[in-house]
């Protein structure tokens, strides 16, 4: 399973990337407020920091005024990592017909069910994103996201689609260990929890006593 680093904040890109296991980046409205940068110069920017997909949310509601909010984003960035991230609404899914015949990248945001996966993957979506915690949350079922990824990942291997699955709204290390039990393409991970998947206590005790026995 692939990992992306969920979050605009550019130190954190800076300091994942240099952990080596990063295949690109997802953000979205909400983490690029918290920067309170523009959204084309954040995506420019972290275009020359990783190898790989970077995902920039487009905000219009309307198909035709989405699509040119996308392709303004296509000639700014000028980057073949530029991934036009689309709300799983109809107008979004017009969208992303659209620009997956045109050869852009594609990642439809905010999936809840297998219907609306099926709904994107049709639409040729590069990538679909469900939302973990979101659906944890909303059934209060710790296992409900799992579920939901499950299902889709049966369901585009079973009819051949090409869109990868980015297991999204993860939120802890449990989430990530769910999604690629699931069979989750890829996690969208924030970087604090990116962190913690590097430990666990008897890594740490053993260390201590290697170090002990070594003499060091
Ligand atoms: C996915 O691409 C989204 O940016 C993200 O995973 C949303 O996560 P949240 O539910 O923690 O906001």
């Amino acid at each position: 399973m692939k990992l992306f680093i969920d979050t605009a904040n550019v130190e954190e890109i800076k300091n994942a990337s240099k952990l080596g296991i990063i295949s690109g980046v997802t953000t979205n409205p909400s983490l690029l407020a918290k920067t309170g940068r523009k959204l084309d110069e954040v995506i420019e920017e972290i275009t020359s920091l990783v190898d790989g997909p970077i995902s920039a949310e487009v905000t219009e509601a309307d198909a035709d005024t989405m699509y040119n909010q996308a392709h303004d984003l296509v000639n700014e960035i000028k980057s073949d990592k530029l991934t036009i991230k689309l709300p799983m609404t109809d107008e979004g899914i017009k969208v992303c017909k659209r620009l997956s015949k045109e050869g852009i990248k594609t990642n439809v945001t905010l999936i809840f069910s297998l219907p609306q996966a099926i709904l994107a993957m049709e639409a040729g979506a590069t990538f679909i994103s469900p939302f973990m915690g979101r659906m944890d949350d909303y059934y209060d079922d710790t296992e409900a996201g799992y579920r939901l990824i499950e299902e889709i990942s049966q369901v585009k291997e079973k009819y051949s689609y090409s869109s990868k699955i980015i297991a999204a709204s993860i939120r802890n290390v449990n989430h990530v260990k769910q999604a690629a039990l699931a069979n989750a393409d890829i996690a969208t991970i924030p970087y604090k929890v990116l962190l913690e998947m590097y430990h666990h206590p008897l890594t740490k005790s053993g260390l201590e006593k290697f170090k002990l026995d070594s003499g060091k």
